[in-house]
């Protein structure tokens, strides 16, 4: 059995659990917040008379179920409680797993773009895990900072931050590389803040019960911070899980502008969405998210292109997709970690390349991601060769 083959297998499951995992914990994170949102003070006097502030009645399933929140803490802690937070761990673990194994692993193909910055593969390697690292001790570090305490300066630095963040692995990375690892520093810190922050401080909460003291409210408000931000980096961050399949995006020039701009439309649809829940939602708000997302849409739009030349015969390019493509993209790939070829995209015969030709002048001409990292060394002229066939109607 060979490697490559090993390595798509591995890479199914461990994306598999990924999205499974992921999907519980951001699940059972938009629901809290649905959650804490829509409480209303209880039916029953005696619930308020024992301390519940709020509770949501809620029909799922074919059953029937309340949620009750105590402003406090109940009078007496039940033998058994969930904390919720194997979902975000499991999710980072499984996450790092699939980094190592698609970005590092393959660093040449999915990580490293010799035109942007020329990395050896353990230079590509270090640096993403010093973004990943650097990513969070800088973040916690600015919210433990005076400028901690005032929630917008805090909120204008964490997003500047981002920006730069955005910016700077744009210019190390390919394009593709970038933009999951824009999402993977997001995610790192969320995932973070539940251990270091979130967890403690509930700790805390249940520790103070037992001792029969007030808790440290300290660790509330703590929590409550990185709470907050968690929820908006939330629509960013599963943007650049799905990134890679828009090359239109992060192969763009302006692709470190582009991802702020949707993130930022992320941002502002979840801050919407939140103000939904407690019924006074700003049309403004996701308006300007929308706006947002059709301005990014304009920028990304393919630029006409320029005069390029005459069009070209197929008999032209069929040797630049013969020397170029094939070794990754036929029935048997050649390259080296392909077992298969890749999306089932196989460029041999003159019909299975026509019926592709707008998205291989897309890969190749307009966003310049295929061949990844340029491994098999396309030529500009040859690039220019493929677009002018595809101009002249891919003859
Ligand atoms: C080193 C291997 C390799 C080479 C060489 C290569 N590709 Fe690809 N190609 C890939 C991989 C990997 C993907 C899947 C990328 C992804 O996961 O989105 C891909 C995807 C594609 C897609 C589908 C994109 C989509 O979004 O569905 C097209 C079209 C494509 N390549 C065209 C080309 C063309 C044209 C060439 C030659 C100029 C080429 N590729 C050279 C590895 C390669």
């Amino acid at each position: 059995m060979d490697a490559a083959f090993l390595a798509d297998w591995l890479n199914l499951l461990l994306r598999w659990a990924h999205l499974i995992v992921g999907i519980a914990w951001i699940g059972a994170s938009f629901y809290f917040i649905w959650l804490d949102n829509h409480l209303h003070p209880p039916l029953d006097p005696a619930d308020a008379a024992r301390g519940i502030g709020g509770e949501v009645w809620a029909v799922h399933g074919g059953g029937f179920y309340t949620a009750r929140k105590f402003k406090v803490a109940p009078e007496k802690l039940p033998p058994e409680l969930h904390w919720f937070m194997w979902e975000a761990y499991t999710t980072l673990i499984t996450g790092f797993l699939l980094l190592c194994l698609v970005y590092y692993h393959g660093a040449e193909v999915a990580l490293i773009d010799p035109t942007v910055m020329a990395l050896d593969k353990w230079e590509a390697i270090g640096l993403s895990l010093c973004f990943l690292v650097a990513g969070w001790l800088f973040y916690d570090w600015l919210c433990r900072s005076a400028f901690g305490q005032d929630e917008a300066i805090l909120g204008g630095l964490v997003a500047l931050y981002c920006g730069v963040a955005a910016w700077a692995l744009c210019h190390v990375f390919s394009g593709r590389g970038a933009y999951l690892h824009f999402g993977a520093m997001l995610g790192v810190i969320m995932v973070l803040n539940v251990y270091f922050v979130i967890i403690p401080g509930q700790r805390e909460l249940v520790k103070a019960k037992q001792e029969g003291r007030i808790p440290d409210p300290k660790y509330g408000l703590m929590g409550r911070q990185r709470s907050v931000h968690n929820t908006y980096f939330t629509l960013p961050v599963l943007f650049t899980m799905i990134s890679n399949h828009y090359a239109g995006l992060y192969g763009h020039e302006w692709n470190w502008v582009l991802l702020l701009m949707i993130s930022v439309a992320g941002a502002l649809i979840r801050i919407w969405f939140v103000q939904r829940h407690k019924g006074n939602q700003n049309p403004l708000v996701l308006a300007a998210g929308l706006v947002m997302l059709a301005l990014t849409a304009v920028l990304s739009l393919p630029r006409p292109t320029v005069d390029i030349g005459p069009a070209a015969s197929f008999a032209e390019v069929q040797p630049v997709f013969q020397a170029r493509c094939q070794p990754c993209h036929a029935t048997r790939p050649t390259q080296e970690g392909f077992s298969a070829p890749p999306k089932g995209v196989i460029l041999e015969s003159q019909p299975e390349i026509r019926a592709r030709a707008a998205m291989i002048n897309q890969q190749v001409w307009a966003s310049r991601v295929m061949p990844p990292g340029n491994l098999t060394n396309i030529t500009e002229d040859e690039r220019r060769l493929i677009a002018r066939w595809v101009k002249g109607g891919a003859q």
